[in-house]
């Protein structure tokens, strides 16, 4: 049962032209504590508003920290659904386990997410391409500088209505392979959603932005060698003729919309193959134009094409630096199926019943 307080001073919504991306926040937030007495406890919608935190709280120290990100989408007709929240629950639960924070029955991480989701549906906006960003998030709030296992923990869920996550929408991003730092290692916490990966990223994201590039493309971290993600998203391509992503060795985030990509690409007859690839086999066939297509793919957004790659110094465009047919029906199937316009024959939209 998730106790609900109401706010006394709703905020104003923002003009849905201008949203970017986490800018605004919606009335209300959910918090659930979890004490290793108690197990998850005292499920709560309350005002939005700051957290308390103990100076010694372990995540401020020891950075255990893990979140999820997923949307609520306004159909047609006027209904907000979401889009296999049960996979973010999942995730969760695995980062959860990888970081030694207690993990949360299944019920219970998608009972908070649809509850909350009911109550706060006026925020999801109806603009196309705009949705309410729902974001789960699970820290060590218990005050300890000694390390050991985690005795107290908070789950805590806020929304913020956005728009696409790059202001070019669709627009094609250049991006730049990155062969100095690494993401992450196998064994290390690659495969989880902790705060700590996107820390570590952030680095080299901007030095590629000062060099005029979008993101960078990660290699691996033991032979710096294999492919593994573009900035925050996973990353697929077209390679003669065959559409292929990097294999889930441990270390890459294993994006919900990337096996939605995949599942829907061979539902639809299309060839897609999990495996290895390294960067000279994609610079080789960016050469000699086998590189077909090339693009990220994630939630925040979507489909994120991009139009060239460069290597220490050496640029190389893909599909005349526009986007190419595959990455377009796919963002058209993928979209089509989260804000309701397409039929969801694979069953992942989940209806949130409209409010009294
Ligand atoms: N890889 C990283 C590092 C991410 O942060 C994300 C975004 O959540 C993804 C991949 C894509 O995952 P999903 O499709 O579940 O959003
Ligand atoms: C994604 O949803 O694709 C993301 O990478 C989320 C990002 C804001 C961390």
């Amino acid at each position: 049962m998730i106790q609900i307080t109401r706010t006394t001073q709703p905020k104003e919504k923002p003009d849905q032209h201008a949203l970017g991306f986490g800018k605004y926040y919606t009335d209300h937030m959910l918090i659930i504590d979890y004490t290793a007495g108690q197990g998850w406890h005292d499920a709560r919608i309350v005002p939005f508003g700051p957290l308390p935190l103990h100076p010694a709280a372990v995540v401020l120290h020891y950075g255990m920290e893990i979140f999820e990100g997923l949307k609520a989408y306004r159909r047609p007709d006027g209904r907000v659904q979401l889009f296999r929240p049960i996979e973010n629950v999942r995730r969760m639960n695995n980062s959860a386990r990888r970081l030694s924070l207690p993990t949360m029955d299944e019920s219970l991480g998608l009972e908070a997410l649809t509850t909350f989701v009911e109550l706060e549906q006026g925020w999801v906006p109806s603009l196309p391409g705009t949705s309410l960003y729902l974001r789960p998030f699970l820290y060590a709030s218990e005050p300890n500088l000694a390390l050991h296992a985690i005795q107290e923990a908070t789950y805590v869920l806020i929304a913020s209505p956005v728009a696409s996550y790059f202001s070019g929408g669709l627009t094609p991003v250049s991006i730049m392979i990155e062969d100095e730092d690494v993401r992450a290692v196998r064994g290390g916490t690659g495969e989880a959603k902790c705060g700590g990966n996107y820390a570590a990223a952030t680095r080299a994201g901007d030095r590629a932005e000062a060099k005029g590039y979008s993101q960078v493309l990660w290699l691996d971290g033991v032979e710096r060698k294999y492919i593994e993600e573009v900035g925050a998203m996973n990353v697929m391509f077209k390679i003669a003729g065959e559409v292929v992503t990097p294999k889930l060795t441990g270390s890459i985030l294993p994006g919900i919309t990337r096996k939605s990509a995949i599942e829907l690409l061979k539902s639809q007859g299309v060839q897609v193959s999990e495996r290895l690839i390294s960067a000279q086999e994609l610079l080789e066939a960016a050469a000699n134009g086998a590189l077909e297509e090339a693009w990220g793919i994630g939630t925040a957004a979507i489909i994120s094409p991009i139009g060239s790659l460069s290597y220490q110094g050496q640029d190389y465009a893909i599909h005349g630096g526009k986007i190419g047919p595959v990455a377009q029906k796919l963002y058209d199937d993928l979209s089509g199926i989260q804000w309701g316009l397409k039929e969801d024959t694979m069953g992942w939209t989940v209806p949130i019943p409209a409010q009294a």
